[in-house]
């Protein structure tokens, strides 16, 4: 069995990107692997300066979670600065990885120019060693996520490569899984931007809690082109290809299977609409109900965190034994 990790930021609401493009994998993966998945709030911490904040975000999410079918008994799901080694792992990385690496990841670039005039933080810099660290203490063999995070899973097998070359085999060199359907879904407004929770306007995004008229109304108003002929391209035809690829994984099927079913845009907005109210509605449900029982969100996440802090600890020690560092007296 593959020792499987991907982790979410609690940053704000889930959307539609976040759920095709990772979470439905986490869920349809749990019983092929040993999986683990994090609710990274220490990485949120890059780009949060509110208190009381954060602790919030991260329940909310472990909710949606559980809501969206990940089994606690069965994947591991932990919130980062409950483990943690995952700091003094991270310290270790970022001793390991070269400050010219840092600076070609293309999401600093792009979080620090959106960021310009505002404070940018040193940890939004050193961001990929802490990444390495969630990834290296699990010793994943897989890592599911969307096509934005290849990057950082590129440069976690490097600064592995380099640790196990510097001080002996430790790490297992993990690689990236990226989903057939749904690895890439762009904005409805701006097709050729991903959907991010760090867009300008919410127009664009559909978040899991969004209403099913909400949802039918961004459908409606999504950006295509006006040649009005329904092919897929998605460098000519950002739009269309993107509602093509969002109804084919929101509805279990291939785009291939769906173009020739289409002629006109709108049929293929209220089809790739509908599909998704439907596979949002129940979650939303779900979700309700979870929030309702704060206690039993706590036990449910307490599973997960015991477990990870077991194999966080064993993998910590590896590292300080590889290095040499004196052992505690
Ligand atoms: P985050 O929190 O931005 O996103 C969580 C997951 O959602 C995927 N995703 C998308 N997939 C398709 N289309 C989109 N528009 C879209 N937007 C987001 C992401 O690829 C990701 O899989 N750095 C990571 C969090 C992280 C992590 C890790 C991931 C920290 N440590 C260790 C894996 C392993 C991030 O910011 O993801």
């Amino acid at each position: 069995m593959p020792r499987v990790l991907s982790c979410i930021q609690p940053t704000g609401s889930v959307h539609l990107g976040n759920y095709l493009g990772a979470l439905v994998n986490w869920v349809s993966g749990q019983h092929d692997g040993d999986v683990y998945h994090g609710i990274v709030d220490l990485h949120a911490l890059t780009v949060t300066e509110t208190p009381h904040v954060l602790g919030n975000q991260t329940i909310e999410l472990a909710a949606m979670l559980f809501a969206v079918g990940l089994d606690p008994n069965v994947a591991t799901v932990f919130v980062q600065s409950h483990i943690h080694e995952h700091s003094e792992l991270a310290w270790i990385m970022e001793c390991t990885v070269s400050y010219g690496e840092l600076s070609r990841m293309t999401q600093f670039k792009d979080k620090s120019a959106k960021r310009e005039g505002d404070f940018i933080s040193a940890g939004l810099f050193t961001y990929p060693a802490l990444q390495a660290a969630d990834i290296l203490l699990y010793d994943a063999d897989e890592v599911p996520v969307g096509e934005d995070q290849r990057q950082h899973i590129e440069i976690t097998r490097d600064i592995a490569i380099r640790f196990n070359h510097r001080f002996g085999d430790t790490f297992v060199l993990p690689k990236a899984v990226h989903p057939k359907a749904g690895a890439r879904v762009m904005d409805l407004q701006d097709p050729t931007s991903k959907m991010s929770k760090s867009a300008t306007t919410d127009s664009g995004i559909i978040y899991m809690l969004d209403e099913n008229s909400v949802i039918e109304k961004k459908f409606k108003r999504a950006v295509t082109d006006s040649d009005g002929v329904v092919a897929y391209d998605r460098e000519n035809k950002p739009g269309v290809a993107n509602l093509l690829d969002i109804l084919a994984a929101a509805s279990h099927t291939t785009v291939e299977n769906l173009v020739d079913q289409y002629s006109q845009y709108g049929p293929l907005k209220k089809d790739a609409g509908d599909a998704v109210i439907a596979l949002l509605d129940p979650i939303r449900t779900r979700y309700h109900e979870l929030m309702n029982d704060r206690g039993e969100l706590a036990r449910l996440l307490s599973i997960g965190n015991d477990r990870a802090r077991e194999v966080a600890a064993q993998t910590l020690g590896r590292a300080h034994n590889a290095i040499g560092l004196l052992p505690r007296i």
